[in-house]
């Protein structure tokens, strides 16, 4: 199983969604899982996650400083099984780097998991600094959500 977080910067949720499902996957003993994360935008490629995400994740026991931001790629769809974005923007933007039906197949909204076809945002929190625990809680549900759904399968 191969998994792709998106967001837009790759440096706020998209990291914490990537060190969450990492921890989660580790805790359960499970193999052969892949998970990446990547933004729509390059604005911050080769950056550390925000010291706030760093911060957030640190409270609860996830490591996420050594992640770097890098730029998604429409190589992307061959590499992974799902691409997870964040946003109804990020799914647009991801969206026009696709070039068959399959590709945008692997496209969810990450919060679909826990509330199916509702296409609930996780907020970007960049502008927010009270943001940060709640986008954490939201993909800590998600991606709890995300395994069980797939250990089911
Ligand atoms: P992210 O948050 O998409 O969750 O990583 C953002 C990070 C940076 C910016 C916007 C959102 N920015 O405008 O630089």
């Amino acid at each position: 199983m191969k998994v792709l977080m998106v967001c837009l910067g790759n440096i706020c949720r998209s990291p914490l969604a990537e060190g969450i499902l990492k921890a989660k996957i580790a805790a359960s003993g499970l193999k052969g899982w892949e998970v990446d994360s990547a933004g729509t935008a390059g604005w911050h490629s080769g950056n550390p996650p925000d010291d706030r995400s760093v911060a957030v994740g640190k409270q609860h026991d996830i490591d996420i400083s050594a992640q770097r931001s890098r730029q998604f790629r429409a190589t992307d769809f061959d590499r992974f099984d799902f691409i997870l974005v964040m946003d109804s923007s990020n799914y647009t933007n991801v969206k026009r780097l696709a070039s068959s039906q399959e590709e945008i197949n692997k496209i969810q909204l990450i919060m679909n998991y826990v509330t199916p076809k509702h296409n609930q945002n996780v907020p970007d929190p960049y502008y927010d600094s009270d943001g940060f625990e709640h986008v954490y809680q939201m993909l800590d549900k998600a991606c709890a959500a995300l395994l069980k759904a797939h250990l089911v399968d």
